[in-house]
Protein backbone atom coordinates (compact mmCIF):
# COMPACT_ATOMS: atom_id res chain seq x y z
CA UNK A 1 0.00 0.00 0.00
CA UNK A 2 1.25 3.58 -0.89
CA UNK A 3 2.02 5.14 2.58
CA UNK A 4 0.83 8.03 2.91
CA UNK A 5 2.58 11.73 1.70
CA UNK A 6 4.16 14.16 4.33
CA UNK A 7 3.78 16.71 2.41
CA UNK A 8 1.15 19.23 3.58
CA UNK A 9 -2.45 18.90 1.24
CA UNK A 10 -3.24 21.97 -0.37
CA UNK A 11 -6.87 22.69 -2.32
CA UNK A 12 -6.05 24.66 -5.08
CA UNK A 13 -9.34 26.56 -6.84
CA UNK A 14 -8.24 27.26 -10.23
CA UNK A 15 -5.72 26.19 -12.61
CA UNK A 16 -2.63 28.64 -12.22
CA UNK A 17 0.58 29.20 -14.63
CA UNK A 18 2.57 26.08 -15.63
CA UNK A 19 5.70 26.64 -13.51
CA UNK A 20 4.11 27.63 -10.22
CA UNK A 21 1.58 24.49 -10.53
CA UNK A 22 4.87 22.62 -11.12
CA UNK A 23 5.93 24.21 -7.54
CA UNK A 24 3.06 23.41 -5.80
CA UNK A 25 3.26 20.05 -7.00
CA UNK A 26 6.80 19.93 -6.13
CA UNK A 27 6.46 21.36 -2.35
CA UNK A 28 2.76 19.79 -1.86
CA UNK A 29 0.05 17.18 -2.38
CA UNK A 30 -2.42 19.21 -4.57
CA UNK A 31 -5.84 18.51 -4.81
CA UNK A 32 -7.40 20.90 -7.71
CA UNK A 33 -10.91 21.09 -8.31
CA UNK A 34 -12.82 21.78 -10.48
CA UNK A 35 -12.11 22.84 -13.73
CA UNK A 36 -11.88 26.69 -15.36
CA UNK A 37 -15.78 26.99 -16.44
CA UNK A 38 -17.88 25.44 -14.07
CA UNK A 39 -18.93 26.44 -10.52
CA UNK A 40 -16.75 24.73 -7.62
CA UNK A 41 -18.36 26.04 -4.56
CA UNK A 42 -19.89 22.64 -3.97
CA UNK A 43 -16.00 20.81 -4.92
CA UNK A 44 -14.24 23.02 -2.24
CA UNK A 45 -17.18 22.17 -0.08
CA UNK A 46 -16.46 18.53 -0.10
CA UNK A 47 -13.12 18.86 0.10
CA UNK A 48 -12.24 21.86 2.54
CA UNK A 49 -12.11 19.07 5.66
CA UNK A 50 -9.23 16.88 3.94
CA UNK A 51 -6.43 19.71 3.55
CA UNK A 52 -4.33 21.47 5.56
CA UNK A 53 -4.14 24.93 3.07
CA UNK A 54 -6.36 26.39 1.00
CA UNK A 55 -5.48 28.70 -2.08
CA UNK A 56 -8.52 30.75 -3.26
CA UNK A 57 -9.14 33.70 -5.76
CA UNK A 58 -11.23 36.07 -5.71
CA UNK A 59 -14.04 34.50 -7.76
CA UNK A 60 -14.06 31.97 -4.72
CA UNK A 61 -16.29 33.53 -1.54
CA UNK A 62 -15.28 31.65 2.02
CA UNK A 63 -17.70 32.70 4.09
CA UNK A 64 -17.46 31.58 7.40
CA UNK A 65 -19.58 28.47 7.39
CA UNK A 66 -17.62 27.21 5.32
CA UNK A 67 -14.51 27.42 7.61
CA UNK A 68 -16.02 26.30 9.91
CA UNK A 69 -17.11 23.24 8.58
CA UNK A 70 -13.74 23.00 7.47
CA UNK A 71 -12.81 21.21 10.87
CA UNK A 72 -9.41 21.33 12.60
CA UNK A 73 -7.14 20.23 10.03
CA UNK A 74 -7.60 23.48 8.04
CA UNK A 75 -4.32 25.74 9.07
CA UNK A 76 -4.25 28.14 6.32
CA UNK A 77 -5.78 30.42 4.05
CA UNK A 78 -3.41 31.46 1.05
CA UNK A 79 -5.09 34.10 -1.21
CA UNK A 80 -3.96 34.31 -4.33
CA UNK A 81 -4.30 37.71 -4.72
CA UNK A 82 -4.00 41.04 -3.19
CA UNK A 83 -7.53 42.16 -2.02
CA UNK A 84 -9.17 39.09 0.53
CA UNK A 85 -12.78 40.47 0.82
CA UNK A 86 -13.58 37.25 -0.38
CA UNK A 87 -12.60 35.31 2.74
CA UNK A 88 -14.32 35.89 6.09
CA UNK A 89 -11.37 37.20 8.11
CA UNK A 90 -12.60 37.54 11.18
CA UNK A 91 -13.99 33.93 11.44
CA UNK A 92 -10.44 32.93 10.19
CA UNK A 93 -9.22 34.87 12.98
CA UNK A 94 -11.86 32.94 15.17
CA UNK A 95 -10.89 30.18 14.37
CA UNK A 96 -6.96 30.57 14.58
CA UNK A 97 -6.99 30.20 11.19
CA UNK A 98 -4.23 31.90 9.32
CA UNK A 99 -4.76 34.04 6.20
CA UNK A 100 -2.00 35.75 3.90
CA UNK A 101 -2.28 37.60 0.13
CA UNK A 102 0.03 38.13 -2.55
CA UNK A 103 0.92 42.06 -2.88
CA UNK A 104 3.63 43.59 -4.23
CA UNK A 105 4.10 41.77 -7.25
CA UNK A 106 0.55 42.90 -8.87
CA UNK A 107 1.36 46.60 -8.54
CA UNK A 108 2.64 47.28 -11.39
CA UNK A 109 0.27 45.60 -13.71
CA UNK A 110 -3.02 46.73 -12.10
CA UNK A 111 -1.45 50.49 -12.10
CA UNK A 112 -1.08 49.88 -15.78
CA UNK A 113 -4.53 48.54 -16.12
CA UNK A 114 -5.92 51.70 -14.55
CA UNK A 115 -3.73 54.09 -17.08
CA UNK A 116 -5.57 51.82 -20.20
CA UNK A 117 -8.72 52.27 -18.85
CA UNK A 118 -8.01 56.26 -18.08
CA UNK A 119 -6.97 56.60 -21.81
CA UNK A 120 -9.45 54.27 -22.77
CA UNK A 121 -12.42 56.06 -21.68
CA UNK A 122 -10.49 59.86 -22.40
CA UNK A 123 -10.16 58.69 -25.70
CA UNK A 124 -13.42 56.74 -26.73
CA UNK A 125 -10.93 53.45 -27.82
CA UNK A 126 -13.89 51.16 -27.14
CA UNK A 127 -16.39 53.17 -29.14
CA UNK A 128 -13.38 53.27 -31.95
CA UNK A 129 -13.08 49.82 -32.40
CA UNK A 130 -16.25 48.81 -32.08
CA UNK A 131 -16.58 51.43 -35.18
CA UNK A 132 -14.10 49.91 -37.17
CA UNK A 133 -15.61 46.35 -36.37
CA UNK A 134 -19.34 47.27 -37.72
CA UNK A 135 -17.89 47.92 -40.80
CA UNK A 136 -19.78 51.62 -40.65
CA UNK A 137 -16.62 53.61 -40.51
CA UNK A 138 -16.57 55.87 -43.18
CA UNK A 139 -13.40 57.75 -42.91
CA UNK A 140 -11.61 60.16 -41.48
CA UNK A 141 -13.73 63.37 -40.45
CA UNK A 142 -12.76 66.38 -37.95
CA UNK A 143 -15.10 65.36 -35.65
CA UNK A 144 -15.27 62.26 -35.36
CA UNK A 145 -15.23 60.45 -31.87
CA UNK A 146 -13.63 63.78 -29.77
CA UNK A 147 -12.59 62.53 -26.71
CA UNK A 148 -10.68 64.69 -23.66
CA UNK A 149 -7.16 65.11 -23.43
CA UNK A 150 -5.68 63.28 -20.35
CA UNK A 151 -2.14 65.09 -19.74
CA UNK A 152 -1.98 67.81 -17.61
CA UNK A 153 -5.31 67.00 -15.86
CA UNK A 154 -6.34 66.11 -12.48
CA UNK A 155 -6.53 62.84 -11.04
CA UNK A 156 -8.05 61.80 -8.05
CA UNK A 157 -6.38 59.23 -6.39
CA UNK A 158 -9.00 57.24 -3.85
CA UNK A 159 -6.78 55.17 -1.20
CA UNK A 160 -2.93 56.05 -1.46
CA UNK A 161 -1.73 52.31 -1.40
CA UNK A 162 1.45 50.28 -3.47
CA UNK A 163 -1.57 50.85 -6.34
CA UNK A 164 -2.20 53.74 -5.87
CA UNK A 165 1.11 55.42 -5.82
CA UNK A 166 2.16 53.27 -9.13
CA UNK A 167 -0.68 54.86 -10.58
CA UNK A 168 0.68 58.35 -9.65
CA UNK A 169 3.63 57.65 -10.72
CA UNK A 170 2.83 56.94 -14.06
CA UNK A 171 0.23 59.97 -14.25
CA UNK A 172 2.75 62.53 -12.78
CA UNK A 173 5.47 61.08 -15.15
CA UNK A 174 4.27 60.40 -17.77
CA UNK A 175 1.39 62.56 -18.56
CA UNK A 176 2.41 65.41 -16.19
CA UNK A 177 -1.36 64.93 -14.37
CA UNK A 178 -2.27 66.71 -11.30
CA UNK A 179 -2.45 64.63 -8.14
CA UNK A 180 -5.14 64.60 -5.58
CA UNK A 181 -5.55 62.35 -3.21
CA UNK A 182 -7.86 61.27 -0.64
CA UNK A 183 -7.37 58.26 1.90
CA UNK A 184 -7.85 57.82 5.95
CA UNK A 185 -4.24 58.12 6.84
CA UNK A 186 -1.83 61.28 6.68
CA UNK A 187 0.79 61.03 3.58
CA UNK A 188 3.62 62.15 4.51
CA UNK A 189 4.97 65.76 2.88
CA UNK A 190 7.94 63.80 0.97
CA UNK A 191 5.80 61.61 -0.55
CA UNK A 192 3.55 64.75 -1.70
CA UNK A 193 6.26 66.19 -2.69
CA UNK A 194 7.37 63.64 -4.98
CA UNK A 195 3.57 63.37 -7.15
CA UNK A 196 3.53 67.32 -6.71
CA UNK A 197 -0.03 66.02 -4.61
CA UNK A 198 -2.40 67.37 -2.68
CA UNK A 199 -4.20 65.42 0.06
CA UNK A 200 -7.84 65.94 -0.01
CA UNK A 201 -9.40 65.87 3.55
CA UNK A 202 -12.63 65.08 2.48
CA UNK A 203 -13.69 62.92 -0.62
CA UNK A 204 -15.88 65.38 -2.35
CA UNK A 205 -13.32 67.80 -2.73
CA UNK A 206 -11.77 65.56 -4.26
CA UNK A 207 -14.21 64.27 -5.95
CA UNK A 208 -15.43 68.32 -7.41
CA UNK A 209 -12.00 68.86 -8.46
CA UNK A 210 -11.11 66.10 -10.50
CA UNK A 211 -11.23 65.33 -13.96
CA UNK A 212 -10.78 61.57 -13.40
CA UNK A 213 -11.14 59.57 -10.01
CA UNK A 214 -9.32 56.52 -9.90
CA UNK A 215 -10.57 53.55 -7.17
CA UNK A 216 -8.00 52.49 -4.84
CA UNK A 217 -9.55 51.48 -1.77
CA UNK A 218 -9.89 48.14 -0.21
CA UNK A 219 -13.29 46.71 0.08
CA UNK A 220 -14.39 46.84 3.71
CA UNK A 221 -18.14 47.57 5.16
CA UNK A 222 -16.46 51.26 5.16
CA UNK A 223 -15.93 51.96 1.53
CA UNK A 224 -18.94 49.63 0.36
CA UNK A 225 -20.82 51.42 -1.82
CA UNK A 226 -18.20 54.86 -1.34
CA UNK A 227 -19.28 56.29 -4.60
CA UNK A 228 -23.42 56.44 -4.29
CA UNK A 229 -25.47 58.57 -6.12
CA UNK A 230 -24.72 61.45 -3.92
CA UNK A 231 -20.57 61.31 -4.61
CA UNK A 232 -21.11 60.71 -8.25
CA UNK A 233 -23.14 63.72 -8.55
CA UNK A 234 -20.56 65.47 -6.46
CA UNK A 235 -17.85 64.68 -9.74
CA UNK A 236 -17.76 67.14 -12.30
CA UNK A 237 -20.22 66.73 -15.33
CA UNK A 238 -17.65 65.81 -17.89
CA UNK A 239 -15.31 63.18 -15.29
CA UNK A 240 -14.25 59.80 -15.37
CA UNK A 241 -14.56 57.65 -12.86
CA UNK A 242 -12.52 54.68 -13.15
CA UNK A 243 -12.60 51.19 -10.76
CA UNK A 244 -9.52 48.44 -10.78
CA UNK A 245 -9.94 48.02 -6.83
CA UNK A 246 -13.82 46.39 -6.02
CA UNK A 247 -17.02 46.46 -7.48
CA UNK A 248 -18.71 47.12 -4.17
CA UNK A 249 -17.14 50.26 -3.77
CA UNK A 250 -19.53 51.61 -6.32
CA UNK A 251 -23.09 51.35 -6.46
CA UNK A 252 -23.25 50.03 -10.16
CA UNK A 253 -27.26 50.69 -10.16
CA UNK A 254 -26.23 54.92 -9.43
CA UNK A 255 -23.16 54.33 -12.06
CA UNK A 256 -25.60 53.18 -14.46
CA UNK A 257 -28.27 56.40 -13.77
CA UNK A 258 -24.88 58.93 -13.80
CA UNK A 259 -23.72 57.44 -16.90
CA UNK A 260 -27.36 57.43 -18.29
CA UNK A 261 -28.34 61.09 -17.36
CA UNK A 262 -24.43 62.55 -18.00
CA UNK A 263 -24.13 63.25 -14.15
CA UNK A 264 -20.32 62.00 -14.98
CA UNK A 265 -18.91 61.95 -18.06
CA UNK A 266 -17.92 58.29 -18.80
CA UNK A 267 -16.42 55.57 -16.46
CA UNK A 268 -13.53 52.44 -17.18
CA UNK A 269 -14.32 49.32 -15.37
CA UNK A 270 -13.00 46.36 -14.68
CA UNK A 271 -14.61 44.92 -11.47
CA UNK A 272 -18.22 44.38 -10.71
CA UNK A 273 -20.29 44.62 -7.71
CA UNK A 274 -21.75 40.99 -8.63
CA UNK A 275 -19.34 38.98 -10.39
CA UNK A 276 -19.27 37.37 -13.41
CA UNK A 277 -22.66 39.21 -13.57
CA UNK A 278 -22.26 42.81 -14.97
CA UNK A 279 -25.43 44.85 -14.73
CA UNK A 280 -27.20 44.32 -18.26
CA UNK A 281 -27.90 48.17 -18.69
CA UNK A 282 -23.60 49.02 -18.67
CA UNK A 283 -24.02 47.03 -21.77
CA UNK A 284 -25.79 49.27 -23.81
CA UNK A 285 -24.12 52.48 -22.95
CA UNK A 286 -20.96 54.32 -24.91
CA UNK A 287 -19.61 56.14 -22.47
CA UNK A 288 -18.12 53.24 -20.22
CA UNK A 289 -15.38 50.37 -21.13
CA UNK A 290 -16.19 47.16 -19.48
CA UNK A 291 -13.17 44.58 -18.86
CA UNK A 292 -13.23 41.69 -17.35
CA UNK A 293 -11.18 42.06 -13.82
CA UNK A 294 -8.03 41.92 -15.44
CA UNK A 295 -5.94 43.92 -13.32
CA UNK A 296 -3.52 41.54 -12.64
CA UNK A 297 -4.00 39.45 -16.08
CA UNK A 298 -0.06 39.23 -17.48
CA UNK A 299 1.76 36.01 -17.60
CA UNK A 300 4.57 37.51 -15.33
CA UNK A 301 2.04 38.84 -12.79
CA UNK A 302 0.05 35.67 -12.19
CA UNK A 303 3.43 33.57 -12.22
CA UNK A 304 4.59 35.97 -9.72
CA UNK A 305 1.50 35.73 -7.61
CA UNK A 306 1.16 31.96 -7.95
CA UNK A 307 4.85 31.93 -6.60
CA UNK A 308 4.43 34.59 -4.12
CA UNK A 309 1.63 32.62 -2.52
CA UNK A 310 3.54 29.24 -2.88
CA UNK A 311 6.42 31.34 -0.97
CA UNK A 312 3.56 32.41 2.01
CA UNK A 313 3.16 28.74 2.32
CA UNK A 314 6.43 27.29 2.39
CA UNK A 315 7.08 29.80 5.41
CA UNK A 316 3.75 28.74 7.20
CA UNK A 317 4.47 24.97 6.90
CA UNK A 318 8.53 25.25 7.77
CA UNK A 319 7.14 26.80 11.22
CA UNK A 320 7.91 30.26 10.38
CA UNK A 321 6.20 33.64 9.83
CA UNK A 322 4.79 34.07 6.30
CA UNK A 323 5.78 37.55 5.10
CA UNK A 324 2.13 38.31 3.44
CA UNK A 325 0.29 37.71 6.89
CA UNK A 326 -2.88 39.57 7.12
CA UNK A 327 -4.76 37.23 10.11
C1 LIG B 1 -6.50 39.20 -8.93
C2 LIG B 1 -7.19 41.31 -7.75
O1 LIG B 1 -6.43 38.71 -10.20
O2 LIG B 1 -5.35 40.66 -6.46
C3 LIG B 1 -6.42 41.21 -6.49
O3 LIG B 1 -6.92 41.71 -5.48
O4 LIG B 1 -8.16 41.97 -7.81
C4 LIG B 1 -6.83 40.66 -9.02
O5 LIG B 1 -5.86 41.40 -9.65
C5 LIG B 1 -7.51 38.41 -8.18
O6 LIG B 1 -7.68 38.88 -6.91
C6 LIG B 1 -7.14 36.96 -8.14
O7 LIG B 1 -7.62 36.34 -6.99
Amino acid sequence: MPSRSSKPAILLTRRLTADVEERLRSEFDVLLVGNQTVNRADDIEAHIGSVDALCPTVADRIDGKLLRDAGSRLQIVANFGVGYNNVDVATARELGITVTNTPDVLTASTADLAMTLILMTARRAGEGERLCRSGRWNGWEPLQLLGQEVSGKTLGLVGFGRIAQAVARRACDGFSMRILIYTRSRVDRAVLERYDARQCDELEELLAASDFVSLHCPSTPNTHHLLDRGALNTMRQAAILINTARGGIVDEAALVEALTTGAIGAAGVDVYEREPAIDPRLLNLDNVVLLPHLGSATKETRSAMGHRMIDNLVEFFAGREPRDRVV
